[in-house]
This record gives C-alpha cells, structure tokens and sequence, in this order.
C-alpha cells in the first residue's frame, strides 16, 4: 500500500465544451458553427447524431454546477460558443449570448467554483468558414474582436483563459486527416491553419495584456507519446518526428519563436511551407502564464517507410484498451510531462483534459465504471510522480463532467464520470465520480 498525496494548493476540476453539451442550438440568437453543418452532413458523424440537444446543459446548468459542487471542485473547464456572442462570426455582438455566459459564470462563482474559460474548443462560426476560416488571415481579426470582447465582458469573474483548445485537432485532424469539421483533406491547407492558430493565440495574449486584464492566460494542446519499438537510430527518430507533430510544432513557436528545423526539412520535401509572414514569429513568442495539458493517450512506435505523413506506426504491445480504442498508456502521461518540462522549463501546468471513454450503462441505478476509475487511479499516479520529479502541476481537470457529443463519434462514446440518459437527459454519478469525490476531498488516495 502506498498514499499518493497532493500539495494542498491542487486545484481539482472536470472539463467540457460548448458544442458538447449545451444544445440551444437554434436558441439565444445563437448562429451556426462548423459542427452544425458537419454532423449535419452524411456519413460524418456517427449514427448521423448531432449537438442540436447534446446534455442540454443551456437549460439544466444549474443542475449540473450543483452536481460538481457534491464532486467538491475547485475549478471548472468550459467554452464559449463563438456564435453565441457573435452569431455571424464578426459584426454586432449578441447581448443574449453574453447575458447566457454571465449567469452561468455567476453561478458557478456563487457555488465557489472557479471558471477556467477556453475561447476556442472548435465551434468556429459558419459564417466565417464560409470565407474561408482559419485559412485566412481575416478569421485573426475576428478572433481578436472574441477575444477583446470576452476579456472586457468577463474582467473581474473570469481569471483563467484559454485561447485554443488543441490547436493539433483543429488543423491536421480537421483539415488533413479530415476527420472533424470542417473536414478538409489538404496537408498544405492544415499547414496554414495551425500557423493561422498560432498568430490569433498571440494576438489574442498581447491583447490580454494590452487591456491589462487581471488573470492568467495559457493555451492547451493536446500531447501522445510514442516511446521508441527499438534503439535502432530510425525508431527513435520516428518517434521523435511523431511526438513533434504534437509538442514541437505547437510549442515551439509559442516558447522559442521559431518551428522546430527538423520538421520544417521534412514538411519541405513533401512540398509544404509555412505561410510565415514579418512580425508573425514575434506575435507568437508571447509569455504565457500556464500550459494547459491534454493527454489521453500514447504508444510504442517504430519506423515504417511512406507509412503516414512521418514514416512511423503503432506497434500493438497488448496494453489494455479503452472502449474508443486507445491504449490505457499512463508511462506516456508522466514521460510526456517530462518532457515538456525538460524542454520548455518549469512552466506552470493544468491538465486542461484527461480522461477515458468506456461506455457503462446504469445498472439499478448504478454505474460500475471499473475501467475509467483506474484509468483515473493510474494517470494520477503518473502525474504525481511527474510532480516529484519538478514538473509544475497546478491542477487536474478530468475530462469530462458529463457524457457528451463526443465530435465524429456522437454519443456513441461516453467519457463523462456522470452519465447522461439521452433520451431523458437524467443524470447519474458513476462510479468513478464518487471515487474521484473522495480523492478530492482527501488530496490523498491509496494504490
Ligand atoms: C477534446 C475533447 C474530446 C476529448 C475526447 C479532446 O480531443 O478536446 O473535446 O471530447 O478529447 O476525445
């Protein structure tokens, strides 16, 4: 038996996004996003499922604060729908879509949680996809407007930001792999984008700082770790591309001012250049305040010529699995955070999402969610001991509070430790819920 204790300023909390949950969608003077349009188009989401109702937390969020009061956080992840505040992405701003955000937010606060606010977790709005979105440099500007407006609307209630959501996700899942909206298949197109990212996550910061707003502004990439099959020289340079895709691409820019040379070599035999243009670097190289942190996943990879984009695949090595597929790979969290420390110094980090999906129904009223409980058990074990080997954890947020809209796979997959009943949108703890209560409330569980 051995305890696994936490520094009493740990801040424990769960995560969710706008599109994921809230439904309204046609309510509040809310306009379309790119989700609209993609689960709405065939064939590309499973079951052909959609967030026009999602959890209906629009309505029942204050059912839902008083479920994470019970869980005992301290803080909690969510984002703003971009076409809630502005319907067509630019122009007037929708004083309902405010009017929403700052009950919620009231809330939360009067329940003596505190926000943790994304500005982008995907929903960009349609109007501005249909001028080419993140593609074009004119979607910066309308970000800066967002953002401007957001900090100003929510300065003094709102002390912890985050610009983009998994910057990875939004470009080469969505515009290379095409796998979320708004679907795209174009690497050079993918390219751009998550340059384009980087540039509005700078310009956004130097805004927060501009206004002067009093808070912490970070972003949250989504990181994998792919430990080397083999010492042979080429696995463990496949797996180095492999990681930087993640970590290199999205970090360097924002920490160094610069794209890693060993990827910019590899993008250009391939053809790819990167649409940099004068002060761009120096608009990225903005001191942020924290990392936020998401991981879920990782494995043991090896090299295979013309395999994907980087010559690298997965080596199966029989870890368990969770129900969405992915390896259960805890070593990756702590090697990951490692890393990212050794790297990039002794940055402050939230583990903006981490998480796992198994799809456990209610059973008399209960449910058994052994699997995700020792996921949870395992990758704190892995965080903790990432914590005494100098990595800077400020805080935990699982992900998620609720069953949701899980993007492409709809509602076919559950990562919530609340379950959801989508016909009847009840709610029901899990039982990974009650056991991550208790470690809250100790700071401290036994393994
Ligand atoms: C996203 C979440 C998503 C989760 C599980 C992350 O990629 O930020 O929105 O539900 O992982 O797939």
């Amino acid at each position: 038996m051995a305890i696994i204790q936490f520094p009493r300023d740990m801040k424990w909390g769960t995560a969710t996004a706008s599109y994921q949950i809230e439904g309204a969608y046609k309510e509040g003077g809310r306009g379309a996003s790119i989700w609209d349009t993609f689960s709405k188009t065939p064939g590309k989401v499973v079951n052909g499922d959609n967030g026009d109702v999602a959890c209906d937390s629009y309505h029942r969020y204050k059912e839902d604060i008083q479920i994470m009061k019970d869980l005992g956080i301290s803080m909690y992840r969510f984002s703003i729908a971009w076409p809630r505040i502005f319907p067509n992405g630019t122009g007037e701003v929708n004083q309902e879509g405010l009017d929403f955000y700052h009950r919620f937010v009231d809330e939360l606060l009067a329940n003596g949680i505190e926000p943790l606010c994304t500005l982008y977790h995907w929903d960009l709005p349609q109007a501005l996809q249909d001028q080419g979105g993140w593609n074009e440099r004119a979607t910066i500007d309308a970000f800066e407007v967002y953002a401007k407006t957001m900090f100003n609307e929510f300065k003094g209630k709102i002390k912890h930001w985050i610009t983009f959501n998994e910057p990875w996700c939004v470009s080469f899942l969505s515009n290379y792999i095409g796998a979320h909206a708004p679907g795209n298949q174009d690497l050079q197109l993918a390219v751009n984008v998550a340059h384009h990212l980087h540039v509005a996550h700078g310009v956004a910061v130097k805004c927060f700082r501009t206004l002067g707003i009093e808070g912490q502004i970070g972003y949250a990439p989504n990181v994998e770790w792919n430990e080397p099959f083999s010492q042979r020289q080429a696995d463990i340079e496949a797996c180095t591309r492999a990681n930087a895709w993640f970590i290199e691409w999205f970090f360097d820019p924002v920490f160094k001012g610069s794209y890693p040379e060993f990827m910019l070599s590899w993008f250009e035999k391939k053809g790819i250049s990167i649409p940099i243009e004068e002060g761009d670097l120096e608009t990225i190289h903005q001191p942020i305040d924290f990392l936020g942190i998401n991981y879920y996943t990782g494995s043991v990879s090896r090299y295979k010529e013309n395999e994907g984009l980087f010559d690298h695949e997965r080596v199966d090595q029989g870890y368990q699995k969770t129900d969405i597929g992915w390896n259960v790979y805890p070593e990756g969290f702590y090697k990951v955070l490692t890393y990212i420390t050794e790297n990039y110094g002794q940055i402050p980090i939230y583990i903006t999402e981490n998480g796992s999906c198994y799809n456990d129904e209610p059973v008399n009223g209960r449910v058994s969610d052994h699997g995700r409980l020792e996921y949870l058990k395992q990758h704190l074990v892995a965080l903790n001991r990432s914590m005494e080997n100098g990595v800077n954890i400020k805080g935990y947020l699982t992900w998620s509070l609720l069953d949701n809209f899980e993007w492409a796979e709809g509602y076919s997959m559950r990562f919530g430790i609340v379950h959801v009943n989508y016909r009847t949108l009840e709610r029901t703890k899990k039982d990974s819920f009650y056991w991550y209560k208790q470690t809250i409330e100790n700071n401290w569980f036994e393994v």
